[in-house]
């Protein structure tokens, strides 16, 4: 039973069950001095100090330290076999990631490495990250398949991920997404509407039968799915009970925002190359705009334009999209410099990108992503009394605590 009073905190968080949108995204409840409540994992009281002390509870006194939500990272591909190290060194070198990935290399290069990899092997880097981002403030991480694009490696992919969920040492929960439609394989060249067809027919009420995936992603690219390829699959998981998410114009503008709020998807992600129009679109639907700038940071791309989503009345999330390509990196800290510095987010507001909006992206916004009566205990103690130290302390990490379920994980 994990029952915890964090006491003394200057508690500051978002509210609600719902993504924050555009100057919302900057009203957070502030209470200095103040205490959380956390009875068997849920949060019972949040509010000013209490006098007294109640029996049952462990006490954790933060003495005037930031209290936050826990970070919910809404994009990663955190399972998969081998490492590409030397695509990255091409990349600095002035390759590009497309160039690469029509070469035969890219994700086709970890399909390789994963399909060799055995389940262990997957689930033991998986939980590496896991635990590493664990310090850094995480509680919540998505994961995706996609690196099988054949029936039984993707399932295996999903599998580890659940097994993760219920291994007792890793308390940080994940929630998966199948990404079947990451890239066409070879082996359907000529007949991508088979491919298209065996992931609605086969594997789509193959995972909701198994429970195995809540979400389903799509890379919608030039070179890879099309909108109108997208728009099938999308379609057809989102009348199983998928939630539904798009990798959406990341290298070029097609048109994946509009698609994102034409189907009223989870999340639009990426989006660096996000037209007016589709910003408009967003900003006019429900969809999360979910922004990765350490992957445009990576691949030397320029930023989403975050600071004119969040002005058009977008709901702004932030993740790591961490990966063995384009972004090898789930680093928390980073991530807060650059939504500050270079997509001009105030801290308030990638605050609530990385824990509400999160949450909202995957669904989840009514179980967590705020400090809020009847949500889970997951908090996060930061070194100091100010929130500036996430973009201050740049790329360094400011959690001394992560609190899981109301256990203390760090
Ligand atoms: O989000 N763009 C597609 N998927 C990943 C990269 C995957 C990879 O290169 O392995 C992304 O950037
Ligand atoms: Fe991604």
């Amino acid at each position: 039973m994990n029952n915890l009073i964090i006491k003394n905190a200057h508690i500051i968080t978002p509210q609600g069950t719902a993504a924050r949108r555009g100057k919302e995204m900057t009203e957070m409840l502030h209470i200095n001095r103040g205490t959380v409540e956390i009875t068997e994992g849920i949060i019972t009281y949040v509010g000013p100090n209490l006098p007294g002390n109640k029996s049952g509870y462990e006490i954790l006194d933060v003495q005037g330290n930031v209290l936050l939500p826990g970070f919910i990272d809404s994009h990663t591909h955190l399972v998969f076999g081998g490492y590409r190290p030397e695509e990255f060194l091409w990349r600095i070198n002035g390759d590009s990631y497309m160039s690469i990935m029509e070469r035969g290399g890219g994700i086709f290069n970890t399909v390789r490495a994963t399909r060799e990899a055995s389940f262990d092997e997957l689930k033991n880097k998986a939980e590496w990250f896991i635990d590493a981002m664990s310090k850094m403030g995480v509680t919540t991480v998505e994961g995706k398949s996609g690196y099988g694009l054949d029936c039984d490696t993707e399932l295996m992919q999903l599998k580890v991920m659940q097994a993760i969920n219920s291994d007792p040492n890793h308390k940080v929960d994940i929630a998966t997404t199948f990404m079947g439609a990451h890239a066409l394989p070879h082996e359907y060249t000529d007949c991508r509407q088979t491919y298209i067809d065996f992931l609605i027919q086969h594997m789509l009420p193959l995972i909701k039968e198994q429970s195995l995936a809540q979400n389903c992603d799509v890379f919608c690219e030039q070179g890879v799915f099309t909108i109108e390829e997208s728009y099938q699959l999308l379609s057809a998981a989102k009348a199983m009970g998928f939630g539904i998410k798009l990798h959406a114009d990341e290298i070029v503008s097609l048109g994946g925002a509009q698609l994102a709020a034409r189907l009223q998807a989870l999340s639009a992600d990426h989006l660096l190359h996000a037209s007016d129009e589709g910003i408009r679109a967003l900003a006019q639907s429900n969809v999360v705009a979910t922004l990765l700038p350490l992957t445009a940071f990576t691949l030397r791309e320029p930023y989403a334009r975050g600071r004119e989503m969040i002005d058009a009345g977008c709901a702004v999330a932030l993740a790591t999209d961490l990966n063995p390509g384009s972004c090898c990196s789930g680093s928390i800290p980073l991530l807060f410099a650059l939504a500050c510095i270079y997509m001009h987010l105030t801290v308030e507001e990638a605050i609530t990108a990385l824990t509400l909006n999160g949450a909202a992206a995957l669904n989840m916004a009514h179980k967590t992503g705020s400090i809020e009566v009847g949500k889970w205990g997951d908090l996060v103690v930061l070194d100091t009394d100010t929130p500036a130290v996430l973009p201050y302390y740049t790329a360094m990490n400011s959690v001394k605590h992560t609190i899981k379920r109301g256990e203390i994980l760090k």
